[in-house]
């Protein structure tokens, strides 16, 4: 069989591009309902203690209010299943203590927002507040080496050390930054005789839906999690929050649809964020630019009643081909809100400190940064000496350079200068892990001639709704209009997750499968019948084309989907597709049953890991960054960033999530910072007036350009876009600050302060 018409690859504007310009996609936030009542959220203002006593009457008593939840009144709840990767968080309202700032103590629920949020504020809370520790350098805190079984070792590093001609040994630090996506996270939950139906922004409505069923004791069919529109997410919606649980507690409770809307400051403390990290990297080197030895430890927090998988020096060891590595990550307990994973999570931290000590080396020994890179590629997996499943690093590396014109950089830092500025010139490259999880998909066609394909994923703006439109219509043969994709509920085939750069490939392989057994299923209707022009011929005999099969030798050989349909008596044909989790190293981490259960989980995912395919996502960045040395000013002037992404499905979107990654890495850089009041463990910044997020003056021209090729681990040859646009970017601008600067800076955000003269 041969694809006639080819959509898949061109620059498609998105599908749902129209629905969410005219307002008419709706978003959970936008989700009514007759009856529909409003919960608001009280939160603790302390980390640690103990509720004494907590007064309902005059928040129950204030108008419109028709119920106040706290922990003397909910009902005992089941705790949702464990997983390693998207660990639950605990159970709300099922005690009296509290474990961190922001810890949700009542749930208001009235007729309108306001007056929830009202009445919210009535609620009186009494309390004994205990001591917190709140930062990884606290005096007294204990780590736990290890803490995931994925610390990898390789060689001797302190023997390669000792080799080395010129070895780093430097401390870095980066900054807890939070997701904070547009759409304001919310849920809609009512109960429809005993089925729980929620409306809910999240990454993964099957998680959301299996826990709930979990959590209310019901079987999993007896839920419905409907995600059709998610306003960014980030990685905010990788796991079930209490929020959800809470609107659906009252929901049951009240006997009517509760929706809640997260306030932002509650956007700060409710839904995760990207840790803060200490990191340590002892780096050494030959004159001749070969790596002796790379040791990298990082200590980053876990809240102390919930869980985190976060593997800050994950990507170490796969990053060179040098012979002594040891990554090691060291998990510290603290009274905050539970971490979680945003975009390039531990990646975009780990990479920062291993490439900006790459730099250095290069700087130390006066070799060029991107021909010390090279001179240590990895062409094989190092950790494991397997074929990487696609490789393009190398040719990020070379494109990149030209593009951006490398090789007008003068390599002494403080060399270039356009008038009173300070010009440098950085890169850093980025090697980041992908999987690929199972996922199915059905697709029906009807008899029309039109196809509907359906899958429970989410598209929470990175264009799967798009991408999948494309592979469907490429694959029936068929234009873009004649297709549709339905997606974001739990009733459709089961999708992962979209996160982990993962869901275009898990996807767009379940939905290319089931293409492939449309054409079968139409092929094998069309041969019962003897007089069908398409009688007797096999799959390999026929081609698919604006809406037909014919015979690949003779056009006029074969007929229409709607005569196969027509002729065979049928008003539609439904057949569906899957996807296995490929071989790909991390499909291990998210897709094996050793990972769903508390226990020896690392163990197992060390073994599992050691049989499969390495396979990733690989970028370099280039940037140039002007300073003010007087002021402090520092500029992004202009980034190029090469991708090696597998199979680009539609370069316009893929574009767009480069970009979108390069902004968050810029931010990441220059400016995001969660600060906490080191007494109450307060977030302090928890609005958009006091967080920093880069807006359009402190982004220049971002110029993205795909290299390599189809990758070879799976079908449709896919790999992720979503996270190595950000990662890699903190070291790129580092890197460059250090080259117009000289001062080498080794904690995110870089600040005005870290820049004056
Ligand atoms: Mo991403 S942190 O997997 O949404």
């Amino acid at each position: 069989m041969t694809l006639a018409n080819q959509v898949v690859g061109r620059s498609i504007d998105r599908v749902d591009g129209p629905v969410k310009v005219t307002g008419a996609a709706t978003y959970t936030m936008d989700v009514t309902a007759e009856g529909l009542l409003h919960a608001a959220l009280v939160r603790s203002t302390f980390a640690v203690g103990t509720i004494t006593s907590i007064d309902t009457a005059e928040a129950s008593a204030a108008p419109g209010v028709v119920a106040v939840f706290t922990h003397e009144n909910a009902p005992r709840m089941k705790k949702p299943s464990w997983s390693l990767v998207t660990p639950p968080p605990p159970v709300p309202f099922q005690d009296a203590s509290v474990h961190h700032f922001g810890q949700y103590v009542a749930m208001v629920v009235a007729d309108t927002p306001e007056r929830a949020t009202e009445a919210a504020a009535l609620v009186r809370v009494d309390h004994e507040v205990a001591g917190a520790t709140l930062s990884l350098d606290a005096p007294g805190v204990k780590g736990r080496s290890n803490p995931y079984f994925l610390d990898a070792k390789r060689g001797n590093v302190e023997s390669g050390l000792a080799a080395a001609d010129v070895t780093i040994d430097a401390t870095f630090n980066t900054a807890a930054n939070v997701h904070n996506p547009i759409g304001l996270f919310s849920t809609v939950a009512h109960w429809d005789g005993g089925r729980l139906i929620v409306h809910d922004a999240t990454q993964n409505p099957f998680l959301v839906r299996d826990s709930l069923a979990k959590v209310f004791s019901i079987p999993q069919d007896r839920v419905q999690v409907l995600a059709p529109y998610v306003g960014g997410s980030f990685g905010a919606g990788l796991r079930l929050w209490q929020h959800v649980i809470l609107t659906a507690m009252a929901a049951r409770i009240v006997g009517r649809p509760v929706k809640t809307v997260l306030t932002r400051p509650q956007m700060f403390t409710g839904l995760g964020y990207r840790p803060a990290t200490i990191q340590r990297i002892r780096i050494g080197a030959r004159r001749d630019g070969t790596l002796t030895a790379i040791d990298h430890e990082v200590t980053s927090p876990a809240a102390k009643v919930a869980n985190v998988l976060y593997p800050v020096t994950l990507g170490t060891p796969a990053a060179y081909r040098c012979d002594n590595v040891r990554g090691r990550d060291r998990q510290v307990r603290l009274d905050i809100p539970s971490p979680a994973h945003m975009r390039g999570p531990g990646e975009a931290e780990g990479n920062f400190a291993l490439e900006t000590a790459v730099d250095e080396i290069a700087h130390a020994i006066g070799m060029d940064p991107v021909e010390l890179r090279m001179r240590n590629y990895a062409e094989v997996h190092p950790q494991t000496g397997l074929a990487w499943s696609s490789k393009a690093l190398a040719e990020c590396y070379r494109q990149g350079a030209e593009r951006f014109g490398w090789a007008g950089r003068t390599p002494e830092p403080r060399s270039m200068r356009d008038g009173e500025w300070l010009v440098g010139y950085g890169m850093a490259g980025v090697s980041y892990g992908h999987f690929q999880a199972k996922c199915q998909a059905s697709l029906t066609v009807h008899g029309d001639g039109t196809v509907l394909v359906r899958s429970g994923a989410t598209d929470i703006g990175q264009g799967t709704y798009t991408v999948i439109t494309q592979v469907a219509a490429e694959g029936m043969g068929l234009d873009l209009a004649k297709v549709r994709f339905e997606l974001g509920d739990t009733d459709l085939p089961r999708a992962p997750q979209a996160g982990g750069s993962g869901l275009a490939n898990a996807l767009s392989n379940a939905v290319h499968d089931a293409t492939v057994n449309a054409v079968k299923a139409l092929l094998a209707l069309a041969g019962e019948d003897h007089a069908s022009p398409l009688h007797g011929c096999s799959r390999s005999d026929v081609v698919v084309d604006d809406g037909h099969l014919h015979h690949k030798d003779d056009a006029s050989r074969g007929e229409s989907y709607v005569a196969i349909l027509a002729r065979g008596g049928r008003s539609e044909l439904t057949v569906s597709g899957s996807s296995a989790p490929s071989r790909a190293v991390n499909g291990a981490l998210i897709g094996s049953a050793a990972v769903s259960r508390l226990g020896r989980p690392g163990r197992k995912l060390v073994e599992a890991t050691r049989a499969v395919t390495p396979a990733g996502g690989f970028a370099a960045h280039f940037v140039e960054v002007r300073v003010d040395p007087h002021l402090g000013r520092l500029r992004v002037r202009r980034v190029v960033s090469a991708v090696d992404a597998g199979r680009v499905l539609n370069p316009k979107l893929a574009r767009s999530q480069i970009i979108g990654g390069v902004i968050g890495g810029i931010g990441q850089t220059l400016l995001e910072e969660m600060t906490t009041d080191s007494g109450s463990g307060r977030v302090s910044n928890a609005t958009f007036g006091d967080y920093l997020i880069p807006v359009n003056a402190d982004i220049p021209d971002l110029d993205v350009v795909f290299v390599g090729g189809p990758d070879a681990d799976n079908t449709v040859g896919v790999k992720g876009v979503g996270e190595i646009g950000l990662a890699g970017m903190a070291a790129a601008i580092g890197n460059a600050v250090h080259h117009a600067t000289g001062k080498r800076l080794r904690s995110l955000p870089i600040t005005i302060a870290d820049l004056m003269d």
